[in-house]
């Protein structure tokens, strides 16, 4: 495997990681103040991240290079409200979008095509998971402060899926 690209695999593989942890310690914090229904979604979401981390190091380990597993950071473990928790996560999800973009230049520059392809996956994801969390956010702004609209949000993120970890389901 092109050692450019395997080394750029990797970091991805730990920023999926680490989206896997941030997502975590969100849902543990909706846990424990209140919000059961978006600690379900982010426990399911937190999931899926996982689920995008294994299908890098499987396309790294098969295609002869070798994952290097690094060190992730600790996430924050205190937010302020509901409506800080999505604006971090939509935030976040446009630094991923940003760096599997900057992924898939490296693999036009160093024209390897196959992981290029294999990319086409994730930034079809990135778009459907920007766009899931846009509309999560603004349905929480549009609520603002109403504990009665907020209980409503929540309820419903208690049956929403976090996003296409597979690829097979939609996200609407
Ligand atoms: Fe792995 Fe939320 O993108």
């Amino acid at each position: 495997m092109n050692p450019k690209v395997e080394s750029a695999l990797n970091e991805q593989i730990q920023k999926e990681e680490y989206s896997s942890r941030l997502y975590l310690a969100m849902a543990i914090w909706c846990e424990v103040n209140g919000y059961p229904g978006s600690a379900s979604f982010l426990y399911q979401h937190a999931e899926e991240e996982r689920i995008h981390m294994m299908k890098l190091i499987h396309f790294v380990n098969d295609r002869g290079g070798e994952t290097k597993l690094m060190a992730i950071d600790v996430p924050p473990s205190d937010f302020g409200s509901l409506m800080d928790v999505f604006t971090q996560i939509k935030k976040h999800e446009e630094y991923i979008t940003e760096s599997i973009n900057n992924l898939y230049g490296i693999t036009v520059e160093e024209k390897d095509y196959t992981t290029g392809n294999f990319l086409q996956w994730y930034i079809t994801e990135q778009v459907e998971e920007e766009s899931l969390f846009k509309t999560i956010l603004d349905k929480i702004k549009l609520v603002g402060k109403d504990k009665a609209g907020m209980f409503h949000i929540d309820k419903e993120l208690d049956g929403m899926t976090g996003g296409t970890g597979t690829g097979a389901e939609s996200n609407g």
